[in-house]
């Protein structure tokens, strides 16, 4: 299975809108782990999704715990991104079968989803800055695993 991605319990529905529309244009399923903090309705995400939502192929978990439980059943690494991991995201390779899981743009996740992840790793900054945007940070990775694993070859 192609690199898919995973938005642990987004605040935002513009960057979760944006992220179903790099979803659609590049293949990529895309992952919704609940409750979100807004309405998740297509009204809400059609600002940052536009016409692509419909395009887009989204799976819905009621919890995190319903998203590791399937994700473990069907065998796949998830690899959390992270500012507070030291490892580059640069340095790590990528496969099918791997999950990249972003963490809400309030608060990232909590330390016992962190422990659960296979993998955690952080995209490097300049000191004293907080954090990418979380569209732009899944932008980043996205592009590097698809890169590795050669998924842009199935696209045009
Ligand atoms: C706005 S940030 C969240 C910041 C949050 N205050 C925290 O402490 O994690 C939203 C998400 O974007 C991703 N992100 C942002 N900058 C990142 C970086 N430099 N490396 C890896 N992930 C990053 C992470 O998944 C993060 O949970």
């Amino acid at each position: 299975v192609p690199v898919e991605l995973a938005l642990y319990q987004p605040d935002i529905a513009q960057n979760t809108g944006t992220l179903l529309r790099l979803g659609a244009c590049l293949g990529i399923v895309v992952h919704v782990i609940h409750p979100t903090g807004f309405a998740f309705s297509k009204r809400e995400l059609k600002r940052g999704g536009l016409d692509y939502l419909d395009l887009a192929e989204l799976v819905e978990h009621d919890s995190y715990a319903h998203f590791d439980h399937w994700r473990r059943d069907s065998a796949r690494r998830l690899v959390l991104l992270t500012t507070k991991s030291s490892d580059s995201a640069y340095a790590a390779r990528y496969g099918d079968n791997d999950i990249l899981m972003l963490g809400r743009e309030s608060a990232g996740v909590p330390a016992d989803v962190a422990a659960s992840a296979d993998l955690s790793v952080r995209i490097p900054m300049r000191p004293g800055l907080r954090s990418i945007n979380v569209a732009v940070a899944a932008a980043l990775i996205l592009g590097e695993a698809m890169r590795q694993t050669d998924a842009f070859a199935r696209l045009t």
